[in-house]
């Protein structure tokens, strides 16, 4: 059974995030699952997809004035992988392990959270993300527009 499975419940009801995020899940699970002698392998790939996935996010939330901490999440994510990525390369395998452990929970958290935030926005404000234009709104679509950021604590972070 995977570590970390695709569930309805992870869908965010924006097609390009939710085929990402299950790349991410399958890429996560990939490191999981990887034997000793490929795990290094399997980490970059999954840290490439990281890079690629937060950076597409940033561009969206820059794209449409998207305001608060998300980008900086991201930020502060990717330079623990990075960091852990160091060790792991030296042979401290211990980061890296407590990493696959806790990354499942932070990224529940994080599509429940400020991911939903974002789709719900772009979503509401009718941006296509394909290619980067705002549609017309339907008539009486008179949703609100924004609900915040989606802030939450990230309890995936590694010791210093
Ligand atoms: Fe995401
Ligand atoms: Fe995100």
């Amino acid at each position: 059974m995977p570590a970390l499975e695709w569930t309805e419940q992870l869908e965010n009801g924006l097609a390009r995030m939710d085929d990402t995020h299950r790349e991410f899940v399958d890429l996560y699970n990939a490191v999981a699952a990887a034997a000793p002698e490929d795990f290094l392998a399997a980490y970059d790939a999954f840290l490439a997809h990281a890079e690629a996935h937060f950076a597409e996010e940033n561009q969206w939330m820059e794209a449409v004035g998207f305001p608060g901490c998300h980008r900086a999440e991201h930020d502060r994510v990717l330079a623990v992988l990075h960091d852990i990525r160091k060790r792991v390369e030296r042979g401290d395998m211990f980061l890296g392990r407590r990493l696959i452990e806790e990354l499942p929970a932070w990224f529940r958290n994080h599509v429940d959270g400020m991911d939903a935030a974002l789709a719900f926005h772009l979503n509401s404000i009718g941006y296509d993300v394909a290619s980067g234009a705002l549609l017309p709104r339907a008539e009486g679509d008179d949703a609100p527009r924004s609900r915040g950021c989606g802030c939450a604590a990230l309890s995936a972070e590694p010791a210093a």
